[in-house]
């Protein structure tokens, strides 16, 4: 039928997108030093919306996923990533040429399990690239995170630039303890950024107050959390609804 929503979508009313656009509007907000963006991209909203319809299959939702990480991986490398100039012979003559420096690949840790999702296309936006997997379970009672898999270095170069990648800031558990794993390693938070679907105030406030220099780029921030600890309204459960459990 022509003009109708698609499965599981309502209109929307006036006054919640009011409220979605006062946050995507102000595209940056800083909470003391940490910013935290939400770039105002209709694809980013259109991906999120995606994400949130309890109706979307694992397939739909997993590609929203997955593209919403594109999205977002790509606005946070915009002010980010450095190129070195050079030349290259074109088939007409030479031409100066800028590129990203494949010597220096960005540091990306995924943190089990729906981050491995937000980051599926990280190879279509970024050149050069390294992989290192993070597993943390949340303890459904205490909310507090287990680390049940590292593939951390050691140590990491100075001045790796590292990108996160957890869909879910709820608590900010999780997120805190994956990132004072990778500053016992020497990460700098100046060069780390933290992709997200959703965030949640909770999160932010810590993460503010324990990184300040750090950079969250997200899809939408959402009022609160449940007494369970998920997002509200969020969009549930990120690695159950990925991956169909
Ligand atoms: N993890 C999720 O997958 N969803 C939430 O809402 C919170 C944490």
């Amino acid at each position: 039928m022509a003009g109708a929503a698609p499965s599981g979508f309502n209109k929307r009313k006036k006054k919640l997108s009011v409220k979605c656009e006062a946050a995507a509007a102000s595209n940056q907000i800083g909470v003391n030093q940490m910013l935290v963006y939400v770039p105002p991209h209709p694809l980013i909203k259109h991906w999120v919306s995606v994400l949130r319809n309890e109706f979307s299959p694992p397939p739909i939702f997993k590609s929203a996923m997955a593209e919403l990480g594109r999205l977002l991986i790509y606005e946070a490398s915009r002010d980010w990533l450095e190129t070195i100039g050079g030349e290259v012979q074109t088939p007409c003559g030479v031409a100066n040429v800028e590129f990203i420096d494949p010597r220096e690949p960005v540091k990306v840790v995924p943190i089990l399990r729906a981050g491995l999702v937000l980051v599926e296309h990280v190879s279509s936006v970024l050149p050069a690239t390294q992989t290192y997997h993070l597993g943390f379970v949340r303890n459904e009672v205490t909310l507090q995170p287990t680390l049940y898999l590292n593939k951390l270095p050691d140590r990491f170069p100075d001045s790796s630039l590292i990108l996160v990648a957890d869909p879910m800031l709820a608590t900010g558990g999780t997120i805190v303890a994956a990132i004072e794993e990778l500053t016992s390693r020497g990460a700098d938070v100046k060069n780390l950024r933290v992709v997200a679907a959703v965030a949640a105030p909770p999160a932010l406030k810590i993460l503010s107050e324990k990184f300040p220099g750090l950079r969250v780029y997200t899809g939408t921030i959402d009022p609160g959390l449940n007494e369970k600890g998920y997002i509200v309204p969020g969009l549930g459960d990120a690695g159950d609804r990925s991956f169909g459990t």
